[in-house]
């Protein structure tokens, strides 16, 4: 376990390495995955974004982290905490990308929920946001169902975006 940053009912969660690569792509290259952001990535730029996570990793000892299925050992997705910078303020963002052979699954939710968890009780945020364009139902549905909330919408990165929010009193 000792690899692991944290683990689920079917999941667990590791940093990202170069490793990861290709499968990584299957996601962030896929046309229909990435419907809903600006472009998918080639090699070369998904290479760059590990070596970010790999960044966030040591400035702020955490980031996305991969996505591994217990049952298999699979890796179906990422997910983690990343800081955003949303209307001058500094926000934790849960954010996940899951490979389309796994959508449907319940997994985003599980992972996205383990994280919450990590972020409250390990880094000791009260407050976890999630960036989601209104037409992205998907991410929306997931959101809502881990407690989320609806708190604004602003033009963030070239698009409209809810501001998910859920805080902890
Ligand atoms: C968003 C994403 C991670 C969800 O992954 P997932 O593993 O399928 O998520 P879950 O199974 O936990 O939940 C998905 C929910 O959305 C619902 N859903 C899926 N597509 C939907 C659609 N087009 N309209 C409405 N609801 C939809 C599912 O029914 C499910 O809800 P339910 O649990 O109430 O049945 C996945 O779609 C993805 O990787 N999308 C591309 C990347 C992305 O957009 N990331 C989020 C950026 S903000």
């Amino acid at each position: 376990m000792s690899d692991f940053i944290l683990e689920t009912e079917r999941l667990l969660l590791r940093r990202i390495t170069h490793n990861d690569l290709d499968d990584l792509l299957q996601i962030w290259g896929d046309a229909e995955t990435m419907s809903l952001f600006p472009k998918t990535l080639n090699r070369q730029e998904m290479a760059e974004w590990i070596d970010r996570n790999l960044k966030r990793y040591e400035d702020f000892g955490h980031g996305i982290w991969a996505v591994i299925l217990k049952d298999g050992q699979q890796f179906v997705g990422d997910c983690g905490l990343v800081i955003q910078d949303v209307e001058d303020v500094q926000e934790v963002e849960v954010g996940y990308h899951f490979n389309k052979k796994f959508w449907g699954l319940g997994l985003a939710a599980e992972a996205a929920r383990g994280c919450m968890e990590y972020a409250s009780t390990t880094l000791n945020r009260r407050r976890i946001i999630s960036m989601i364009r209104p037409e992205n139902l998907a991410s929306r549905r997931v959101a809502e169902r881990n407690g989320l909330k609806i708190e604004k919408e602003v033009f963030w990165r070239g698009y409209q975006h809810y501001v998910y929010v859920i805080e902890k009193r």
